[in-house]
C-alpha cells in the first residue's frame, strides 16, 4: 500500500551558516525521505529558514542593513549548502512569508476562540545598551541550582535544571555584555493546563515519541500543572506583529514550527495541491526530525497549537543527539566548528552522508565525528569494499556486456535479495548504522566471491571468456543490489552506478531481479578515497587561516595508522610513551610528502638471507613492470612462507642501494621497533601498484 508521508527537518536559524552539526539532522532526514521514495511512497519533504527574533535583528543592525537583506542572503547560502549535500527538499520556504503570517493568524484566532490567550504584566530582563528585552537564550549567567558559569537563561547544560532568565545569578546580555535590568512588560500567554490531559495522552500513548523522550516529558513537565506559554515579545522585535495586540510580536517559537505548514502551503500552491490533503488528512503521516535541544517546543507547544488549530498531529517525532568532534563540543577556536561550505572546499559530500549513516541509530545519543574513523570508513568500507566491486569486474565486460542468463552464484543474489525486509525495517526505524552494517556483510560476501573466482586470472585465458563473463555478471549484480540498498545514503554514487550498469538504482524491488544481457558502459571511477591531509586541512582553526600567526594548530588527531589496517597495532604503539621515546620528526610540507612514492606491492617470493641476522630478501611486484628485490629487516618477526602472496606497502622511488648481499630496490614499510615489527597491509580492494595518497 502506498503511504503518504510529510517529513520535516527543523528550520535552521537565518542568522548563521549551516555546519556539520546541522548536517547530522538534514542528512538523517534526507536518508529517511529517499528511502521512502525508493519504496514507492508519496513523500513531501518541507523545510524553511527560521528568520525571526532578536538575534537576527541585532546582527542586521550591527552590519548596517535590514533583517530582510540578511535573511535573503542567508536563504541563498543555506539552500546552496543543502543542495550540495544532496538534501532533497520538495520546498524550502521562509518563516517571514505571507503564507506563514496567514497560517499564524488562523491558529491565533483559534486560540483566542478557545479562550486560551491571557494577558499579564511580567518582569523581563532588558539590555540597556541594545535597548531591547532579552530572550532567554540571550542572557547568560550562573545556574541558580549548581552555579555552573555561562549557562543560558532557560536551562543548565551541566545539571539539566530549567528556570527563567531572571533566576540566573550574575546575568549578562550576550549582545552587549551589560548586566540586564528588570523592566515590566505586558505579555500574552497561551494557557496550557486546559490541554494537559490531551498532551499527556498524546505524549505517553500515541507512540509518536521515542520512549526516553516520553519519559522525560512525563518526569519533567507533565507531572505538575504546565506553565502558561509566553508567546509575545514587545517591540522592537523582528517578527510578525500580533494583529490584535498593540506593539506586540509573536515570539519566534510561535511562528517557527508554523513555518512547516506555511512551507507546505507554498508547495501546494506551486503544484496545484490542497493543504488539507497533507495537514488535515488522517491518512497522511507527519514526521518531524529534530535535535534534542528543541524537544520541549515540538512535543508540548507544537502539538497544542496543531490540536487547537484543527491540524493533524505528528505520527512520529524523531529526535537525535548533538554532534561532537573528537569527543568534544564543536569549537571555533579549536577548528572543530566546520561549516558546510568549508567541508565542501576539502571533501566529497557523499563521504559525510555515508559516515553519518554508519553511525546514526534511532537513539538520541550524541554522534562523535572522529577524523581517523571517517577516513577508515570511507576508504576501507565504502571505496575498498563497495565501490571496488565495480572496478574489479566492469572493465572485463565492457565489450561483451552481461551474460544472457543469470549464472549459478551459489545463492549469493538470492541471499542479498532476501535481506530486503530486514534492511527496510532498519531504515524505517532510522537505524542507519544497522542498515549500512548489513549492506557491508553483503559486500564482504561479494568480495569473497571475487577473490575465489579471480577474474583477472580468467582474463588471461581466452578459452575461459564465457566463464569470465559469468563471474562479472554475478559481481555486477551483487554490486547493483548493494547500490540499490545504499541509494538513500549515496544518491550520487547510485546515479553513477546506474549509468555504468545501464540500469537505474531507483526502486527497492530492483534487488529481486537480476540484470542480464545488458551493456556495461566504459568504466570510470565512481568515487575516490579520502586524503588524510584534506581532512586535517578542514580542521584548521578559523583564525589560523587569517593573517594572525597562531601557535601550532590543534587539529583533532588522525593516527598515521589510518593509512593502513591498524588491526595489528596495539594502542600502546600510539601512546605518548612511544612518542616520547621517539619524538615526532620536524614538520614537512605536502610537497615534501608527495616526493615519496608509496605503493602497494605483492610479495612474490621471500627467503632468509644467510649470514644476515635480521634480513629477509623479498621479491615484490607492483602489478606490472620488473619485480623488485628488497631487503627487509623483519626476519625475527615473520617466517618467509607467511609473507608470500600478501600485500605490503613499499617506498617505490627510493634510489637503489648496494648492500653486502645485493642491491636493495626499495623499502618495505613497517611499524614498531626491533623484535616487534609489524608490516602494514591495505584493506580489501587495494591492488599492487596503487599509490598511497
Ligand atoms: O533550534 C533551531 O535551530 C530552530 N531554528 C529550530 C526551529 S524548528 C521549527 F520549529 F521551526
Ligand atoms: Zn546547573
Amino acid at each position: 500500500m502506498t503511504r503518504q508521508i510529510l517529513v520535516t527537518s527543523a528550520l535552521p536559524y537565518a542568522n548563521g551558516p549551516i555546519h556539520l552539526g546541522h548536517l547530522v539532522e538534514y542528512i538523517q532526514t534526507d536518508i529517511f525521505v529517499r528511502f521512502q521514495r525508493l519504496r514507492g511512497h508519496q513523500v513531501a519533504y518541507l523545510c524553511a529558514d527560521d528568520t525571526h527574533g532578536t538575534a537576527i535583528m541585532i546582527r542586521a543592525q550591527k552590519e548596517g542593513r535590514s533583517p530582510e537583506q540578511l535573511i535573503a542572503e542567508t536563504a541563498v547560502a543555506h539552500q546552496r549548502d543543502f543542495a550540495a549535500f544532496g538534501v532533497s527538499f520538495d520546498h524550502y520556504g521562509s518563516t517571514n512569508s505571507p503564507a506563514n503570517y496567514e497560517v499564524c493568524t488562523g491558529i491565533w484566532r483559534d486560540l483566542r476562540a478557545a479562550n486560551l490567550v491571557v494577558e499579564r504584566s511580567v518582569e523581563r530582563l532588558y539590555d540597556p545598551v541594545q535597548k531591547t528585552f532579552l530572550a532567554d537564550r540571550f542572557v547568560v549567567g550562573e545556574c541558580p541550582r549548581c552555579t555552573t558559569k555561562d549557562q543560558y537563561g532557560d536551562s543548565c547544560e551541566a545539571c539539566g535544571a530549567t528556570y527563567t532568565a531572571t533566576e540566573l545569578k550574575n546575568p549578562r546580555s550576550v549582545h552587549s555584555g551589560a548586566p540586564p535590568e528588570l523592566r515590566l512588560s505586558q505579555q500574552l500567554f497561551v494557557k496550557l493546563t486546559p490541554l494537559q490531559t490531551f498532551l499527556t495522552e498524546w505524549t505517553q500513548r500515541s507512540g509518536a515519541l521515542q520512549t526516553e523522550i516520553a519519559n522525560y516529558l512525563a518526569g519533567h513537565f507533565l507531572d505538575k500543572p504546565l506553565q502558561d506559554w509566553d508567546v509575545s515579545r514587545p517591540a522592537p522585535y523582528f517578527g510578525f506583529a500580533i494583529p490584535d495586540a498593540k506593539d506586540q510580536f509573536w515570539y519566534v517559537w510561535f511562528d517557527a514550527p508554523i513555518g512547516y505548514i506555511a512551507s507546505t502551503q507554498e508547495w501546494c500552491a506551486r503544484t496545484g495541491q490542497s493543504l488539507d490533503h497533507w495537514w488535515k488528512n488522517p491518512q497522511c503521516e507527519i514526521v518531524h526530525f529534530l535535535g534534542k535541544d528543541i524537544t520541549y517546543f515540538h512535543t508540548l507547544f507544537w502539538p497544542a497549537l496543531l490540536h487547537v488549530g484543527g491540524y493533524q498531529l505528528p505520527k512520529r517525532v524523531q529526535i537525535h543527539g548533538f554532534l561532537r568532534v573528537g569527543g568534544e563540543k564543536m569549537s571555533k577556536s579549536k577548528g572543530t566548528f566546520v561549516t558546510a561550505a568549508r567541508y565542501l572546499e576539502h571533501l566529497d559530500p557523499e563521504w559525510l552522508r555515508y559516515y553519518y549513516a554508519s553511525k546514526l541509530s534511532s537513539k538520541i545519543d550524541d554522534l562523535d565525528f572522529q577524523p581517523d574513523e571517517f577516513v577508515g570508513k570511507v576508504n576501507s568500507d565504502l571505496v575498498g569494499r563497495v565501490v571496488n566491486l565495480a572496478s574489479r569486474a566492469a572493465r572485463f565486460v565492457e565489450s561483451s556486456g552481461l551474460s544472457a542468463r543469470y549464472p549459478d552464484d551459489g545463492g549469493l543474489f538470492a541471499t542479498a535479495a532476501s535481506l530486503r525486509e530486514t534492511l527496510a525495517t532498519a531504515y524505517e526505524a532510522c537505524d542507519f548504522r544497522e542498515a549500512t552494517r548489513l549492506v557491508m556483510t553483503l559486500a564482504d560476501a561479494a568480495n569473497e566471491y571475487v577473490e575465489s573466482k579471480a577474474p583477472w586470472t580468467l582474463k588471461k585465458d581466452p578459452a575461459r571468456s564465457a566463464e569470465l563473463q559469468d563471474v562479472c555478471t554475478v559481481v555486477l549484480n551483487l554490486f547493483h543490489q548493494i547500490i540499490v540498498y545504499l541509494q538513500p545514503v549515496l544518491p550520487q554514487l547510485a546515479a553513477k552506478a546506474g549509468a555504468l550498469l545501464g540500469s537505474p538504482c531507483d526502486r527497492w524491488e530492483l534487488v529481486t531481479t537480476p540484470l542480464v544481457g545488458t551493456r556495461i558502459a566504459k568504466f570510470e571511477h565512481l568515487m575516490t578515497r579520502v586524503e588524510v591531509a584534506k581532512v586535517q586541512a578542514m580542521f584548521v582553526p578559523e583564525s589560523a587561516t587569517g593573517t594572525t600567526p597562531l601557535p601550532a594548530p590543534t587539529t583533532p588527531p588522525i593516527a598515521a595508522a589510518v593509512l593502513s589496517s591498524s588491526d595489528t597495532l596495539s594502542s600502546d604503539t600510539l601512546s605518548s610513551d612511544t612518542l616520547s621515546r621517539e619524538p615526532l620528526a620536524a614538520e614537512i610540507s605536502i610537497d615534501d610528502f608527495q616526493k615519496i612514492d608509496l605503493r602497494i606491492a605483492k610479495v612474490i617470493a621471500a627467503e632468509a638471507v644467510p649470514d644476515a641476522k635480521k634480513l629477509l630478501r623479498l621479491t615484490l611486484s607492483l602489478g606490472s613492470g620488473p619485480t623488485r628485490n628488497v631487503f627487509a629487516g623483519i626476519k625475527g618477526a615473520y617466517e618467509p612462507d607467511q609473507l608470500v602472496g600478501r600485500l605490503v606497502v613499499m617506498v617505490a622511488n627510493l634510489a637503489p642501494r648496494k648492500m653486502k648481499f645485493g642491491m636493495s630496490e626499495g623499502m618495505v614499510i613497517a611499524a614498531g621497533t626491533d623484535g616487534h615489527v609489524f608490516l602494514l597491509s591495505p584493506d580489501v580492494g587495494a591492488e599492487p601498484g596503487h599509490r598511497l595518497h
